[in-house]
């Protein structure tokens, strides 16, 4: 079944800057999506867009046949249950004040009305927020601890966890990867593999690295100045009819 469908998106910021040019696409729930291209070509554009964090005006974006509305922030907040997502940076998500276990458990304090499937009956606030940490591969003494105490892979295994807490049906990642450095990027995308796999979660996987993104997903797309230049199966990537852009891409990244 179709999670999420777009159809014929554009947003322009001003008249001048178009950041998407009337994309679609389909992701299938359980998928793993790769969205790929290069600096300014539109993939944090579009990752907002989904998210509710950014107005547009011309296409649609259906969620589970529902249309995220453009505007509304209430009906939004439907979708912020179903759509979570990891940035770049982790450090901006978590606030530098509390401990690891109370930004942990935030979202879950947000949405009441959810009761995860790892959540066992009278378990406290902090055990909660210690299974997470679990369930992400840190240890759970992590709880007590303070966001500059960390590692930015451990960080960001943290925001991966706040993510994952209320079980969204989609995770949307935007450069999860790109700040951490080579052995602890492979780490991260070991665990979106391994929790993508366990929880049959839909990953929406954005990157500049290719290289990332054959790793974790099954299907690609090739993002070029808010157009859809390329989109294929990952055993279609040497295909001789991908796009020139795709094959420069791959060239650059010595994957041939
Ligand atoms: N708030 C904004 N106001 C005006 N222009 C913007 C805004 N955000 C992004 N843009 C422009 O829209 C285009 C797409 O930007 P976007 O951030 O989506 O690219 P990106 O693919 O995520 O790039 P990067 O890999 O550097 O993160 C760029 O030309 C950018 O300058
Ligand atoms: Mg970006």
């Amino acid at each position: 079944m179709s999670l999420l469908t777009i159809n014929d998106l554009s947003k322009s910021y001003d008249k001048r800057v178009k950041a998407l040019n009337q994309i679609s696409f389909d992701v299938t729930e359980g998928e793993c999506v790769g969205i790929v291209g290069e600096s300014g070509s539109g993939k944090s554009t579009l990752a907002r867009m989904l998210l509710g964090l950014e107005t547009y005006k011309e296409g649609k974006i259906l969620f589970n046949n529902q249309q995220i509305p453009p505007k509304n922030r209430s009906q939004v907040r439907q979708y912020r249950k179903d759509i979570q997502m990891i940035f770049q940076d982790a450090t901006s998500t978590l606030n530098p004040k509390l401990p690891i276990w109370k930004s942990l458990i935030e979202p879950l304090d947000n949405f009441k009305e959810i009761t995860p499937s790892f959540i066992t009956e009278g378990i406290s606030r902090k055990q909660v927020a210690e299974e997470l940490l679990e369930m992400v591969g840190l240890e759970k003494e992590m709880a007590d601890r303070y966001p500059g105490e960390l590692s930015g892979g451990q960080k960001q295994r943290v925001s991966i966890a706040r993510a994952i807490s209320i079980e969204p049906s989609l995770l949307v990642c935007d450069e999860p990867t790109a700040s951490l450095d080579v052995t602890v990027q492979v780490q991260i995308l070991q665990l979106l593999e391994e929790l993508q796999k366990k929880t049959n979660m839909t990953i929406l996987f954005i990157s500049h690295d290719i290289r990332a993104v054959t790793y974790l997903c099954e299907k690609m797309i090739v993002l070029k100045n808010g157009y859809i230049v390329d989109s294929f199966r990952l055993e279609e990537l040497y295909q001789e009819e991908r796009h020139s852009y795709t094959k420069a891409l791959i060239k650059a990244a010595a994957i041939e």
